[in-house]
C-alpha cells in the first residue's frame, strides 16, 4: 500500500497534482462502438479525433486501494451518435462513484436487460451499482468531465459491451439527447 497524501485538484484546469498516467483515446480506438461503423472508419482514417482523455491520480489500481481519475470527452457526434467512452463492466461487479465537473453530459448504465441514463451536470453524483456496465457521454457543445472513484481492484472489461452491448444508443437531437434501443 502507499502512504496517505494529498492530491491538488484545480478546479478550473481540472488538474490533479500529483498525477499518474494519462490516458488519450482517439477514434481509431473506438472500434465496433458507434452504430454507423462506416462514419467511424472514415473518421479514423481521417483526422482520427481525440474524443476522450483520462487523467488518473498516483493511486495505483491494486485491490484495496481507492483510485480517481479525471475523464475529459470532446464535444461532437458520428453520424448523429454523441461521442462518449467505450464502456466497460467490473469483471468482480464492483461499485463505482462518478462526480461532474464540467460540460454536460450522460452517464448510460446496462445491466445486461435495464438501461438507466443520469443527465451529469456540474455537481451530480452519479453512482455506477455493483453489476452495471457504464459509458459516459457528452451531451453539450464543450468538454464534458467528471472525476471518478473506484476500487482498485475493479478492473476494466471492454469485451463485455462489445458482446452485450449498452442497452441504447445516445444521439444528438436539436432539443437535446434521444435515447434509442442499441440496434438503431
Ligand atoms: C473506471 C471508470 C473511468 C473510465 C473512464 C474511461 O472504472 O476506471 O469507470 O475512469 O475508465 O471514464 O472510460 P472507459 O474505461 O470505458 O474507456
Ligand atoms: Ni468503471
Amino acid at each position: 500500500p502507499i502512504s496517505p497524501m494529498a492530491i491538488a485538484f484545480d478546479a478550473e484546469r481540472l488538474t490533479l497534482s500529483p498525477e499518474g498516467p494519462t490516458l488519450t483515446r482517439r477514434m481509431s480506438d473506438l472500434e465496433g462502438l458507434f452504430r454507423d461503423s462506416d462514419a467511424w472508419a472514415a473518421e479514423s482514417a481521417g483526422e482520427n479525433p481525440v474524443v476522450y482523455t483520462v487523467t488518473s491520480s498516483p493511486v495505483p489500481e491494486i485491490d484495496r486501494e481507492l483510485p480517481q481519475s479525471i475523464t475529459t470527452i470532446m464535444p461532437g457526434d458520428t453520424s448523429g451518435e454523441l461521442w462518449m467512452t467505450k464502456g466497460h463492466q467490473h469483471p468482480n461487479h464492483q461499485g463505482e462513484i462518478y462526480l461532474a465537473l464540467q460540460g454536460t453530459g450522460g452517464l448510460l448504465m446496462f445491466d445486461g436487460e435495464r438501461t438507466e441514463w443520469i443527465d451529469m451536470q456540474p455537481g451530480t453524483i452519479g453512482y455506477i451499482p455493483p453489476g452495471w456496465a457504464h459509458r459516459s457521454v457528452n451531451t453539450g457543445d464543450e468538454p464534458y468531465s467528471f472525476l471518478a472513484v473506484y476500487p482498485g481492484g475493479a478492473g476494466h472489461d471492454y469485451g463485455w459491451v462489445l458482446e452485450h452491448g449498452m442497452g441504447s444508443r445516445a444521439y444528438r437531437t436539436a432539443g437535446g439527447v434521444e435515447l434509442r434501443p442499441y440496434s438503431e
